[in-house]
C-alpha cells in the first residue's frame, strides 16, 4: 500500500562532520534507554462483527441455528435462513433440540418432506451481507444431517444469485441414519459479491440438519476453520508485537452467565459452546481460543488473552442507563472451579503435549506451547469489594503456580478518577507486575497529556494501555495518536504495551465508532490512524536514544502538537527516527547521526501527510496513505517535514555492511 515519492517534502541537509565512529550502528548516543520490546500490539475484540462475519472466515450465517432473541431481539433459529420450497414442494419445517448432534449445541433443523416437488426442499441462507465468492476459487461446504426416516436422501448443495439463479451446484447422498457430517467442495467460476447458499433434500423423508457451514479453501496460512485471508494479512501487515483478545467487555460480559469462558471455544466447532455476544449479535466462537493463539502465532505477536476477574461487566443489563451498578461476582463457591480454569489456561497454552490441558492444544494440532507470556485479569472493572476479592484470589493462583506468567491488572475505564485509583492502589498493594489503563478521548487530549508517564514511578506496576484512540479517524486524528506516541516510546521504560482499539468493524454493522480497520464482504478499509500504528509497530525497538533530534525554535520533543523519537532495534541493528507534527506548520530540526557508527549512505523514508480534516473511507480508501521513498544520509542533517504530517526514518543496519 506504499506509494513512491520523490522525497522533496524532507529537506535534507550536510551540516558538519563527525570526528570519529566505533563499533557498527552501536547506538552510542547520549544514554540510551532500554524500552519495552513489546510496546506496540493490537486489541482484538469480537465488536462490530469482527470475529462472525468478519476475521472468522465461515461464510454462513447462522450455521448452527443457535441465534435467539437473548442475542438480539429480532433474531430466532431461522434468522438469515429462508425455507425452500419454491419447485413447488412442500412439508413441515420445526426448530427441534431433542438429540442433536451435541449437547452444546442444542438446535437443529427439522424438514419432514412430504412431496419434494421439481427441486427439492430445503434451506436458504444469505450469509452476513450476501456470500462473496470469486471465480476460480475453491468453496468447503460442510453439513451434519441425520436422515430420521431410516434411508438415504438425495441432497443438493448450490449457490444462486440474488434473483435466485443457480450459480453451480454439487450432490451427494446421505447415509441412511444418525447425525453425520458430509462435506463437498464446490468450484467456482464466476464473481459474486452477493451470492445465497441453498441445500436441497430431493425426495419425500425426514431430516436432521445442523452445522451448514461455507469455508473459502484459501483462508489465511490456509488453516481448516481458518480466517479470511485479506483482513488477516491487513492486521498481520501492523507487525504487531502483541495482540490482547478476544475482548474488552465481551471478556466480562453482560451478567455472570455471559462472562467469556474460554473452555467453551476450544475442540470441534459442532461442540463448542455459543453464546450471546454483549454487542447484541451472537459468538458462534468458531473463531475460539485455538484460532486466537494460531492467530498470533502466525502474525509473530505475543498472545494477551484477557479474563474476567471473575465478574461481570458494570454495566450489564444496560445499568449504566440508571446510574447503577450490573456488576456481579460469580458465587464464592464456584470461585475454585473458575481459577482452577484460569490455571487451565496457562496449561493448554504451555503445558506439555501430555499434560491434560496440553493434550487438547496438540489435539488441535499443535503439539507445541503457543509460549504464554503475558496475562490479564479484568477489563476496566469496577473496582468493588466483590472485584477485589476474586482478583485477589485469581492473582495469588496464578502468582504462586506460574510466577513466569506476566499478570496484568486493570485500573478502570478511564485515565483518571474513583477505579483508576483504587486499581493502582490494588496493583501496588499486589505488586501487580503490569497494569491496563483505557482512554479514548479528543484528539487534544493526547496532545496535552504526553508527558503523562514522564511522571509515572518506575517502581510500581507498568504500565499496558489496552485501550486507547481518539475519537475520530481523520488525518489529524492519527496524528495526535503519533504525536502521544513518540512519547510512548520515550516512556518506554515504564510503558510496555500499547494497543489501539477497537480493532476491526464491518460497515454496517458497527456497534462503536471509530475503528482502525473497516471492511465490507469483499473490501478492506485501513484508516490512517491504521497506517500511524503500522509504522509504530513495524518500526518500534528495543532502546530509546534520547537527543538526537533538535527542533528549532520553541519546539521541544515533549512539545504538544509535535513529537519526535528515535529507537534503535537489537534484533535488526536498525535505527528509527519517527518525527510527528499535528501542527499547522511546518517543522524544522536537525538530526545528530553522527554517532552512529558506519551510517548507510542511504535509509527508508516513510511520510504520511495530507488535508488534516480528510480520512480514508470506502469511498475514497487511498485518500491518505504513506508515501515511501529511499533518501541519503548524511550524519547531521537538517530536516523540515510538512505540517500534519509523520516522518519515519529508517535507518538499515544491513545498508549500512553493504555501503561498506
Ligand atoms: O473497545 C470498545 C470497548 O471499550 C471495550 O469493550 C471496553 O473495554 C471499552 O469500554
Amino acid at each position: 500500500m506504499m506509494r513512491k515519492i520523490d522525497c522533496a517534502i524532507l529537506v535534507l541537509a550536510l551540516a558538519f562532520a563527525w570526528l570519529g565512529a566505533s563499533a557498527q550502528q552501536k547506538a552510542d548516543v547520549a544514554k540510551p534507554k532500554k524500552i519495552s520490546p513489546d510496546l506496540f500490539g493490537i486489541f482484538f475484540e469480537d465488536l462490530s462483527y469482527a470475529a462472525d462475519g468478519g476475521l472468522y472466515a465461515e461464510l454462513v450465517q447462522n450455521r448452527s441455528f443457535e441465534y435467539s432473541p437473548a442475542d438480539n431481539r429480532d433474531w430466532n433459529s431461522m434468522t438469515a435462513w429462508r425455507y425452500e420450497t419454491d419447485g413447488f414442494g412442500y412439508g413441515t419445517i420445526s426448530v427441534e433440540t431433542a438429540a442433536p448432534v451435541h449437547p452444546n449445541n442444542p438446535h437443529y433443523i427439522l424438514l419432514d418432506i412430504q412431496d419434494e416437488g421439481q427441486k427439492g426442499v430445503g434451506l436458504e441462507n444469505s450469509g452476513f451481507d450476501g456470500i462473496p465468492v470469486k471465480a476460480g476459487k475453491n468453496y468447503n461446504f460442510s453439513v451434519f444431517l441425520n436422515a430420521l426416516s431410516g434411508r438415504s436422501l438425495p441432497v443438493k448443495v448450490a449457490l444462486i444469485d440474488r434473483k435466485g439463479k443457480e450459480l453451480c451446484s454439487s450432490s451427494f447422498t446421505t447415509a441412511n441414519k444418525g447425525w453425520k457430517k458430509y462435506a463437498e467442495q464446490i468450484h467456482v467460476n464466476f464473481d459474486n459479491d452477493s451470492a445465497k447458499l441453498v441445500l436441497l433434500i430431493k425426495a419425500k423423508g425426514k431430516v436432521g440438519i445442523d452445522m451448514v457451514s461455507l469455508f473459502p479453501e484459501e483462508t489465511f496460512k490456509n488453516h481448516k476453520n481458518g480466517l479470511r485471508a485479506d483482513l488477516a494479512q491487513v492486521i498481520a501487515d501492523i507487525k504487531p508485537k502483541f495482540m490482547r483478545f478476544p475482548g474488552g467487555c465481551l471478556t466480562h460480559g453482560d451478567g455472570i452467565a455471559n462472562i467469556y469462558r474460554w473452555k467453551n471455544t476450544i475442540g470441534p466447532v459442532e461442540q463448542r459452546v455459543e453464546q450471546r455476544n454483549i454487542w447484541n449479535y451472537h459468538q458462534s466462537v468458531g473463531l475460539g481460543y485455538f484460532e486466537y493463539f494460531q492467530f498470533c502465532e502466525d502474525i509473530g505477536a505475543k498472545p494477551v488473552p484477557v479474563l474476567a476477574a471473575g465478574v461481570s461487566c458494570q454495566n450489564s443489563g444496560g445499568t449504566w442507563k440508571i446510574g447503577g451498578t450490573g456488576q456481579k461476582g460469580i458465587p464464592m463457591e464456584e470461585m475454585s472451579a473458575y481459577v482452577q480454569d484460569v490455571l487451565d489456561l496457562i496449561e493448554y497454552a504451555n503445558g506439555p503435549a501430555t499434560s491434560t490441558w496440553g493434550a487438547k492444544r496438540a489435539a488441535a494440532g499443535h503439539p507445541a506451547p503457543f509460549n504464554l507470556e503475558y496475562l490479564g485479569i479484568g477489563n476496566e472493572d469496577k473496582i468493588t469489594g466483590v472485584f477485589e476479592e476474586r482478583f485477589r484470589m485469581i492473582y495469588d493462583a496464578v502468582h504462586k503456580a506460574h510466577p513466569e506468567i506476566k499478570i496484568i491488572g486493570t485500573v478502570g475505564p478511564s485515565p483518571n478518577g474513583e477505579d483508576f485509583e483504587k486499581g493502582w492502589k490494588l496493583a501496588d498493594q499486589l505488586s501487580v507486575g503490569i497494569v491496563d489503563e483505557h482512554y479514548y478521548e479528543k484528539p487534544q487530549w493526547f496532545l496535552k497529556n504526553t508527558a503523562r508517564y514522564d511522571s509515572y514511578n518506575r517502581l510500581r506496576s507498568k504500565v499496558y494501555i489496552g485501550e486507547y484512540a481518539s475519537w475520530g479517524n481523520t488525518l489529524f486524528n492519527a496524528l495526535a495518536e503519533a504525536v502521544y506516541m513518540t512519547n510512548l516510546e520515550r516512556n518506554g521504560d515504564v510503558v510496555r504495551m500499547a494497543s489501539y482499539a477497537p480493532l476491526i468493524a464491518r460497515i454496517g454493522h458497527t456497534s462503536w465508532n471509530p475503528n482502525l480497520i473497516y471492511f465490507n464482504g469483499t473490501k478492506v478499509f485501513p484508516t490512517v490512524n491504521y497506517y500511524v500504528q503500522q509504522q509504530f509497530a513495524a518500526n518500534s525497538g528495543n532502546e530509546y536514544l534520547p537527543g538526537m533530534i533538535k527542533l528549532k525554535g520553541e519546539k521541544t520533543a515533549i512539545d504538544t502538537t509535535a513529537g519526535t523519537s528515535v529507537v534503535r532495534d537489537a534484533a535488526t541493528g536498525d535505527i528509527i527516527l519517527k518525527i510527528a507534527n499535528a501542527g499547522n506548520t511546518e517543522l524544522s530540526g536537525e538530526a545528530d547521526l553522527s554517532k552512529i557508527s558506519q551510517l548507510p549512505k542511504s535509509a527508508t523514508l516513510t511520510v504520511i501527510t495530507g488535508n488534516p480534516e480528510v480520512k480514508n473511507s470506502a469511498d475514497n480508501p487511498q485518500a491518505i496513505l504513506p508515501q515511501s521513498s529511499v533518501i541519503k544520509l548524511q550524519k547531521k542533517w537538517a530536516f523540515t517535514v510538512p505540517a500534519y504530517s509523520l516522518t519515519v526514518v529508517r535507518i538499515s543496519s544491513a545498508n549500512a555492511k553493504k555501503s561498506k
